[in-house]
């Protein structure tokens, strides 16, 4: 059998990139499996989606707190009692302090829907429809505490059409995101995405030569 990490989700919303990484989680061969939901929002859909699965969640509302060290520390608290090996952030839309950030150093990942370091913070798909730009995409990287920031573990080119308004992009992007978060998370549970000088370093076999996912999939 497939050892599994233990993943943390942490989401705001909709939780469909949630949704990915547990359809991933479904098949036996992937090594990881979700230990924990956290939102900030008691109402975020993503929670009902952990609910209707039978994945533990949380919600611990930010404004119940008088400070983010102690939201963040109860977080922590929650994601350590559930044995929580590696954080997703998905779709978090809460700065997380570098106390946080520290607490999990090289255990927490994000993904952010445009090619960074472009277009880093909130209403991407605006901007970069407002700067013309051709080809937009999304990256899944390990946090650092400045916002949007942290080696890079895998990226994927979406183009931009003429008659895209932000609803249009971001539709594109997000099966993009789809794709690239159970594909990095494998790619580090299997300890082939290392950090060396603040990037990371890929190791396996992998295929990129004909698809805007790099890496396109790892060869077994
Ligand atoms: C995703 O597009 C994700 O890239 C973005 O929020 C959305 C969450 O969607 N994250 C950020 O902008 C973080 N800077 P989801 O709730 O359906 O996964």
């Amino acid at each position: 059998m497939v050892k599994k990490i233990k993943l943390g989700v942490m989401l705001s919303g909709r939780g469909t990139n949630f949704q990915a990484l547990l359809d991933a989680c479904l098949n036996p061969n992937f090594p990881a499996e979700i230990g924990l939901v956290v939102s900030n929002q008691i109402n975020a859909p993503g929670l009902v989606r952990a609910k209707s699965s039978n994945i533990p969640s949380v919600s611990i509302p930010h404004q119940n707190y008088s400070n983010r060290r102690l939201f963040e520390d109860e977080i922590t608290s929650k994601l350590r009692d559930a044995k929580v090996e590696l954080v997703c952030l998905a779709g978090f839309m809460r700065i997380l302090t570098s106390h946080f950030v520290d607490e999990w150093h090289n255990k927490i990942i994000n993904i952010h829907p445009s090619l960074l370091p472009a277009f880093k913070g909130l209403n991407t798909h605006e901007r970069v429809l407002s700067e013309g730009v051709r080809i937009s995409g999304c990256s899944v990287h390990y946090v650092r505490a400045e916002v949007d920031t942290g080696p890079i573990i895998i990226q994927a080119a979406v183009p931009v059409l003429p008659t895209d308004n932000p609803k249009t992009l971001s539709e594109r992007i997000l099966l993009a995101e789809h794709e690239c978060y159970p594909l990095a998370v494998e790619l580090i549970a299997n300890g082939n995405a290392t950090i060396q000088n603040n990037t990371v370093i890929l190791s396996g076999n992998f295929n990129c030569s004909n698809n805007l996912i790099n890496p396109l999939k790892i060869k077994k």
